[in-house]
């Protein structure tokens, strides 16, 4: 199987033993405690499931400017997005050399994960702005990811952590959520080698489901690891258990079996398009898989990014041998009238645009907001179920 990013052996900070979490959990009522941010949270959990590795915590000041300016760490781990606890007041910590971090998602804030203090740097708004500007391509507030980064804090509290949960991923999600571990436990009980890993924060429609076909067919893969994401969103976005819910009926009704593994992780969303697609590399190869399905616009929002950008930055941007995934560059999916049947347009290159019905996420989720019914060309008619029945509800 394919090695772990940066290392022989995955370097999860989940502490696995139990009397020891037990201890540890004791240990962090009499600690300073800090609430964390959701992105910080999220940061936590990944670096608990191995996703993460070989980080061993959140990164200090020149660390986050480092890795948005060249993509490394100060000692030369290519990492593609700072890895960051960033709070607005951090009066109740400056003397703390250990303390309690607490989870802002789970009801009555338990304690999420230990972290040694190692120093905690105050950046201005203009070095705030700078690593937004290299990490998402823009400063603007209207870009969700850049919101969120940009009112998180000027305080970056760096230090390694001792993670003593999955926060609510495992309990929201009992069959989807894993962690890396158990994914490359997963593809060895399959015996599998070859894995095409899919990033998807959307419910599966056609473009999708044949995208993932076709990489299985053109790699020779022997499984493909659907891989959603569970954590937060912006609005407008389908929930993570109605995508869990639309996604697990499609593989169920038009997958091969023993084909695919339905899995997720738990992170909020960056929508940082180039960059998020290689953080999305770096943690399918510690999840084991060998591919990463990149298509149009992927982690993208709004116009920020061309359509092609995430997939532009592995080739211009990602030195050889930075890592050992390799990218299945997908061209535009959609539906061709002439076929009937979904085709990648380079493969057909007697289409006109005409020919076509164009898919995306956002134009479904358009319509079901409209109250209209999904074409099939558009989604499987049980997924156009599930999501259908949803937006009665929500509406
Ligand atoms: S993402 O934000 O998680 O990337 P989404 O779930 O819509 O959004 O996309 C999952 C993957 O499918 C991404 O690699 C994206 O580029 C790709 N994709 C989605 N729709 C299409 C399409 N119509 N043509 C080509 N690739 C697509």
């Amino acid at each position: 199987m394919i090695k772990p990013h940066g290392t022989d052996e995955l370097r999860p900070l989940f502490v696995e033993d139990e009397d020891k979490r037990q201890t540890l959990l004791k240990e962090a009522e009499t600690l300073p405690q800090l609430l964390l941010n959701s992105a910080a949270a999220a940061n936590a959990v990944m670096l608990g499931a191995g996703y993460f590795s070989p980080l061993s915590g959140y990164m200090n000041a020149a660390d986050a400017v480092s890795v948005a300016q060249e993509m490394h760490t100060v000692d030369g781990l290519f990492w593609p997005v700072p890895c960051l606890n960033m709070c607005s007041d951090a009066s109740a910590i400056v003397a703390a050399g250990r303390m309690a971090l607490r989870d802002p998602n789970v009801a009555g804030s338990p304690v999420l994960a230990i972290q040694d203090v190692t120093s905690i740097d105050t950046l201005s708004d203009e070095q705030l702005a700078g690593i937004a500007e290299k990490v998402f391509g823009t400063t603007d507030l209207d870009h969700p990811g850049v919101a969120t980064f940009t009112t998180s804090g000027n305080h970056l509290v760096a230090g390694p952590l001792q993670v003593l949960n999955y926060s609510y991923f495992e309990q929201d999600f009992p069959d989807t959520f894993r962690t890396a571990m158990q994914i490359r436990a997963g593809i060895a009980a399959n015996g599998w080698e070859k894995v095409v890993a899919f990033q998807t924060r959307n419910p599966m429609h056609r473009a999708h489901e044949e995208l993932c076909k076709m990489a299985r067919e053109a790699l020779g893969a022997d499984g493909v690891l659907i891989h959603m994401l569970l954590g937060k969103l912006k609005p407008g976005d389908i929930p993570a258990d109605v995508r869990d819910a639309a996604i697990r009926r499609m593989v169920e009704l038009y997958f091969p079996e023993n084909t695919v593994m339905v899995t997720g992780y738990g992170f909020d969303m960056l929508y940082a398009g180039p960059r998020e697609a290689v953080l999305h590399a770096v943690f399918r190869q510690n999840a084991g898989c060998s591919h990463l399905i990149v298509g149009r616009d992927h982690a993208g929002v709004g116009s920020y990014y061309g359509p092609f950008d995430a997939q532009a930055i592995f080739r211009e941007q990602v030195p050889d041998g930075a890592l050992e995934i390799r990218i299945f560059e997908a061209d535009h999916t959609a539906y061709s009238k002439k076929l009937n049947r979904v085709v990648m347009m380079r493969d057909v290159p007697d289409h006109g645009m005409e020919d076509f019905v164009l898919l995306s996420g956002t134009k479904v989720r358009e319509m079901l907001a409209a109250g209209q019914s999904l074409p099939e060309e558009f989604a499987r008619p049980e997924v156009a179920l599930i999501l259908m029945e949803h937006y009665r509800h929500a509406n």
